[in-house]
């Protein structure tokens, strides 16, 4: 397997992720962050779209749910970022679908799959209205957790994927671990990245690896993830105690 053209890469804006997939996301992609609460799937995103806001793209962000609303702030104490100045700039658009204006919230009288119907056409015309070069969403659990049936699933999160490809979006979409939802939505993805913790001894330490991504080698081995006031980045270094 030979690298692959860099103009079809995109930089993930985390130093040391990009080698571990050799040479970065491909563009266009769905590229899903999967990890327990507080691996850093939030900080993750935030800085792949902060990667492409400082070199002039424009990029999106989509919340969910209330818990990533806070998401400005929490950026802002934990590594000093102000992404209210790339707003302000036009780089950076918040899409906030549990803002009663959209009418997109979870409610009684839509059913689940009419939802996230309705979050396809709403991202879609946002993408086609701002046309992105990176989207970021934090998270899918809140849109697909009232799906039933596994097939119906597949099919709706095949649906929203497709709609990345076709406008050569390049995404990250969050999913946390819950009743089994990472692995389906992990199934249709392009890209696959694990965050978690590893006791190595009696510390704890966060952990990253590549469990999938289509049409690329990648580096097979569980790496160190690193956030410090500075922001995150992946450590040529095993985990495990040596
Ligand atoms: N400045 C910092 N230095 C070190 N760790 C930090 C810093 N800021 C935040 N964190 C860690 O990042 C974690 C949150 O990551 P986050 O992306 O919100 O996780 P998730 O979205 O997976 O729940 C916090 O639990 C905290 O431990
Ligand atoms: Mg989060």
């Amino acid at each position: 397997m030979t690298d692959a053209d860099p103009s079809e890469r995109v930089s993930s804006g985390i130093s040391g992720l990009d080698e571990m997939l050799r040479g970065g996301f491909f563009k266009g992609t769905a590229n899903v962050v999967s990890g327990d609460s507080g691996t850093g799937k939030t900080i993750f995103g935030t800085q792949f779209i902060a990667e492409g806001a400082k070199n002039g793209e424009k990029v999106m962000c989509i919340i969910t749910s209330e818990e990533s609303k806070s998401i400005v702030k929490e950026m802002k104490t934990s590594f000093g970022w102000n992404l209210e100045e790339y707003v302000e700039q036009g780089l950076l658009t918040f899409v906030d679908i549990t803002d009663p204006s959209l009418r997109l919230q979870k409610s009684v009288e839509i059913a689940p799959s009419e939802l996230i119907k309705s979050f396809k056409k709403l991202i879609e015309s946002k993408i086609e209205d701002i046309q992105p070069t990176r989207i970021f969403i934090d998270s899918v659990e809140a849109l697909f957790l009232a799906i039933e049936s596994n097939y119906k699933l597949r099919t709706l999160i095949d649906d929203v994927f497709s709609v990345f490809r076709k406008h050569n979006v390049t995404s990250v979409i969050t999913v946390g671990a819950m009743f089994g939802l990472d692995e389906m939505v992990e199934y249709g993805a392009d890209s696959v990245i694990k965050l978690g913790r590893i006791m190595a001894g009696n510390n704890l330490q966060r952990s990253i690896y590549v469990m999938k991504m289509r049409g690329s080698g990648t580096i097979n081995e569980v790496r160190v993830l690193s956030i410090s006031d500075s922001g995150m980045s992946v450590l040529a270094q095993s985990p495990y105690l040596e």
